[in-house]
């Protein structure tokens, strides 16, 4: 048994007990930071930051909203909404929040992409990062079924389809997720319960594997410097802080980093207060309804370029364009074959790809809200293409790559 001596401090009691002195340390006055990054590199600290802000506002909503078909939209739009004080804020800042968090992971992750953040050691940092990927898109949706209004209803029946596998006729799988043989108070119990409870739970335990597959492998730089921590860190230690290249992530970066947070709050409150229409489909806000099939069903924008990789095909072929498009960006640690974790620019044709990727995902995100026919379906069509054509020739134009 360990050693035990009478505390001088309350400090020192939870010390012996906790090691919080050693903590500290490994997470944060002695976990090192690169000097060389820039401000993509806050994106981790702000996606942190959002997700708490859904967790709060999501538990003050919890409090009103009612999982049930009869009063879920009435509890959300009439008691929420309009009768407890300040429900309409939480609610914006859950919905916009929803969005935004998106577009914060989609910079996030082509930041990795651009400085090949995810290979020679970092590659269950980007692994965990998809996980968590997939994870948010589960937490969405489930989301977008609870106010239980017409896209919810139908949104929920198109995805759940998708579940029969086309050609495979898988019908009994889709009524067993659904519970019952159409979206109905199963269903929205069990989305309410994965919305609530089990996908927060996964995207909690995911955040702390992200965080951890960090810590050996540190971030890496905008030079793509291979940087040694434990020589640079001693001469930090030692008082040389101005040749070191690193700096504590505790209360050095964290500072900057919480620089950005705040004018990302800017940013976010902004839109929470003037311009939060773009987070709410106007369709809605009419009650779910079996009988009246809504004109157009679009998935929210996050969800279009990976919508669109399935419509321009057949049944069975599109759902597998799908599932690739799905599953292939995992294997980006794998697929990139070439060692040079620096900045696409300065990595010949794979900035080429870089740029096209990023462009082809735009073009399809696009196309995912036109009509599905003429030169819509034409774009739509090519896009696709592009996408699938520009995995498979990564391996190929990064395995000839010269050292950079
Ligand atoms: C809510 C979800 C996420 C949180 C809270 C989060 C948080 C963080 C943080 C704090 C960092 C370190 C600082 C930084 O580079 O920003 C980081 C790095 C990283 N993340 Fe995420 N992340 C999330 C999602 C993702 C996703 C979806 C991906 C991509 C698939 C991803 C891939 C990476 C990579 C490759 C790095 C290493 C960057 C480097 O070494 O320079 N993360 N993340």
């Amino acid at each position: 048994m360990a050693h035990f001596t009478k505390a001088t401090s309350i400090h020192d009691w939870f010390n012996q007990r906790l090691g919080i002195d050693t903590v500290n340390r490994v997470l944060a006055t002695e976990y090192w930071i690169p000097k060389n990054i820039n401000f993509l590199w806050a994106m981790g600290m702000i996606l942190a930051v959002t997700f708490g802000l859904l967790l709060v506002s999501g538990i003050f909503l919890l409090m009103y909203y009612q999982p049930n078909i009869h009063t879920a939209f009435d509890s959300v739009n009439y008691t929420i909404m309009q009768q407890v004080d300040f429900g309409w804020l939480w609610r914006h800042i859950h919905a916009v929040s929803a969005s935004v968090i998106f577009l914060i992971i989609y910079i996030h992750m082509f930041t990795g992409i651009y400085y090949g953040s995810y290979k020679n050691g970092r590659e269950m940092i980007w692994i965990s990062g998809m996980l968590l990927f997939v994870a948010f898109s589960a937490e969405a949706f489930s989301g977008y079924m609870l106010p239980w209004g017409q896209m919810s209803y139908w949104a929920g029946m198109v995805i759940t389809n998708l579940f029969s596998l086309g050609g495979l006729h898988l019908n009994g799988l889709v009524e067993w997720i659904r519970g019952d043989y159409i979206p109905s108070q199963a269903f929205l119990d069990r989305f309410f319960m994965l919305h609530v409870l089990l996908i927060p739970l996964i995207i909690i335990a995911l955040i702390g594997l992200h965080f951890g597959a960090l810590r050996i492998p540190h971030v890496n730089n905008q030079d793509g410097e291979e940087i040694d921590f434990d020589v640079e860190s001693k001469k930090y230690l030692a008082g040389d802080k101005a040749n070191s290249k690193v700096i504590r992530f505790m209360n050095d970066f964290l500072s900057k980093d919480m620089a950005v947070v705040a004018i990302y709050l800017v940013f976010l409150f902004y839109l929470v207060f003037w311009n939060f229409g773009f987070a709410m489909d106007p369709i809605n806000f009419d009650p779910a309804n079996g009988l009246q099939t809504p004109r157009d069903i679009y998935p929210e924008w996050y969800f279009l370029w990976s919508y669109e990789m399935l419509r321009p095909f057949s049944t069975n072929f599109g759902l597998m364009t799908f599932a690739f498009a799905q599953g292939i960006m995992f294997l980006l640690p794998f697929l990139d074959r070439s060692k040079n974790a620096v900045a696409a620019s300065r990595r010949g044709w794979f900035q080429v790809w870089f740029w096209l990727l990023l462009v082809d995902m735009i073009a399809l995100s696009a196309m995912g809200k036109m009509p599905p026919s003429g030169i819509w379906y034409d774009i739509g069509f090519t896009a696709a293409s592009l996408f699938i054509a520009l995995w498979v020739a990564l391996p190929i134009i990064t395995i000839f790559e010269k050292k950079a």
